[in-house]
């Protein structure tokens, strides 16, 4: 490793200047282990330290982090980056935090992930909502910017715009075309790039908010590189972000002991990534190109095609047309596959750096058993009917106005003309199915019931029926 890592050779030598803890973590350094860990080894709790002397402080940072930091807004090309070690989640709130004030209006997408509308509850901001639009697959399509610029020309007191890009299934919106419109207005374009932050490092992937310009790009860095759970970082450039309000907002969301082990995978995985990222996504895309070529379409199903500009190659989108969910579920188990995320009658397969040819004639094997399967394991749930497509979309109250009202259960049944007084989603994609504040309707309620209310999130089951909570 020619890169410099910060973060773990600090940790590193500290490990080895040390014999003899006396801080936390009150796992000593691994010296007192759980019995049901014990397996996993000792280095991991040996690395896993805290804030002492050398080892710096993510919340008030000036050696080994403000450095690995340093070295990661270099590899994006940005003027700052900001580690989290709670996830996206983590920096969309405090980019909501620091763009706009309590009463302040936001432009956002209603097919955003919850940690969008969670944060609108903390900073009390106004959203004018961009509303969805699904492809004949069932698939939500990438935004518009027609859409935006019509929203921000009606709306001139906009003070920011989050866009979600891409999609969870990889689908990509015109990024130079959105930070265009909305600086045109001279407000920050925030970009949700949770499942992007791979893109920077290969041009055969759509392009980047980092290389658009967008003002503050948050990418979860452990969804799609090779960073542990929670790792994330929130990138910033140009003018108009305040960028001492944005370290303040994140202070005051962060956990005041962020994991140092999330923050040594995020500093080792820029170097890897500078390093190995350009060569290794070209291979990856030999492959995946390779797929797309050797798998037959079927009656079965439909891989959707590679568009390079508008989508994410490694992002595998099937389309299963007739079989049953639990067909699929027993027929991915049996060839030891996990897919990324069932949605509707489409399975989304991520490929990462790690994936390899094996994984592929996996794939290809349960496909080919998917089309041997032929007229058998027939569906014959509505699973595919999207549920956000019956979404009123009606909103009736702010989301901090619905936060904190009185709320009641009422049975989903008699919940027409209620609003909506929590969130009731599927996860992932962890979108909400309906939001808090949103009126329900009838169709949307014999959506629910004749779909799988059972699975999702929000709803609650007394005597064998589905109770939904609304505002009184
Ligand atoms: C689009 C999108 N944004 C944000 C998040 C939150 O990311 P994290 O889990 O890293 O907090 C997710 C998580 O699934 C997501 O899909």
């Amino acid at each position: 490793m020619s890169q410099r890592v910060p973060i773990c050779e600090a940790i590193e030598n500290f490990c080895k200047a040390t014999d003899s803890r006396w801080h936390t973590p009150g796992h000593s350094g691994g010296a007192v282990i759980p019995d049901a860990l014990k397996s996993w080894g000792h280095q991991v709790w040996q690395y896993d330290v805290t804030e002492v002397e050398g080892l710096d402080y993510l919340l008030d940072k000036t050696g080994v982090i403000a450095e690995a930091e340093q070295l990661t807004a270099k590899a994006y090309g940005v003027t700052d980056t900001m580690f989290l070690t709670q996830g996206s989640t983590a920096g969309i709130q405090s980019a909501i935090l620091a763009t706009v004030k309590p009463g302040q209006k936001i432009l956002v997408q209603r097919h955003s992930h919850i940690s969008i509308w969670n944060s609108l509850v903390l900073s009390g901001a106004e959203p004018i909502w961009l509303l969805p639009e699904y492809d004949k697959w069932g698939l939500v399509k990438a935004f518009d910017v027609k859409e935006i610029e019509l929203k921000l020309a009606a709306n001139p007191d906009i003070a920011a715009v989050v866009l979600q890009n891409p999609t969870y299934e990889g689908r990509a919106g015109d990024i130079i075309a959105a930070v265009n419109a909305v600086h045109s207005f001279n407000i920050p374009l925030i970009v949700d790039e949770a499942h992007g932050a791979h893109w920077h490092f290969c041009d055969r992937f759509p392009v980047s908010g980092v290389d658009a310009g967008a003002d503050l790009v948050i990418q979860s860095a452990h969804k799609t590189l090779p960073v542990l759970t929670g790792g994330a970082w929130v990138h910033s450039q140009g003018s108009i972000i305040d960028q001492d309000r944005l370290v303040a907002m994140s202070r005051l969301i962060h956990s005041s002991s962020p994991s140092y082990l999330l923050m040594a995978s995020l500093d080792a995985c820029r170097a890897h990534l500078t390093e190995q990222a350009p060569a290794g996504y070209l291979r990856l895309f030999e492959m995946v190109q390779r797929f797309h070529q050797h798998v037959k379409q079927s009656p079965e199903y439909r891989v959707l095609p590679l568009n390079l500009v508008h989508h994410d190659f490694s992002k595998i989108n099937v389309h299963f047309l007739s079989q049953s969910s639990e067909f699929l579920l027993n027929t991915t188990k049996k060839y030891g596959i996990m897919f990324e995320k069932s949605e509707g009658r489409n399975l989304l397969f991520l490929t990462t750096l790690g994936t390899n040819s094996n994984d592929f004639k996996r794939l290809e094997a349960f496909l080919a058993e998917c089309s041997r399967a032929q007229g058998r394991n027939m569906r014959t749930d509505r699973h595919s009917l999207m549920f956000q497509a019956v979404n009123s979309g009606k909103n009736i109250y702010n989301p901090r106005v619905i936060f904190y009202k009185e709320k009641e259960l009422v049975r989903l049944a008699e919940a027409a003309g209620r609003v909506a007084a929590q969130p009731v989603s599927q996860t992932p994609p962890g979108v909400p199915l309906i939001l808090p504040g949103e009126l329900i309707t009838k169709e949307l309620i014999d959506c629910i019931s004749q779909n799988q209310s059972a699975e999702l999130a929000g709803l609650s089951v007394r005597n064998n029926d589905f109770f939904i909570s609304v505002a009184k």
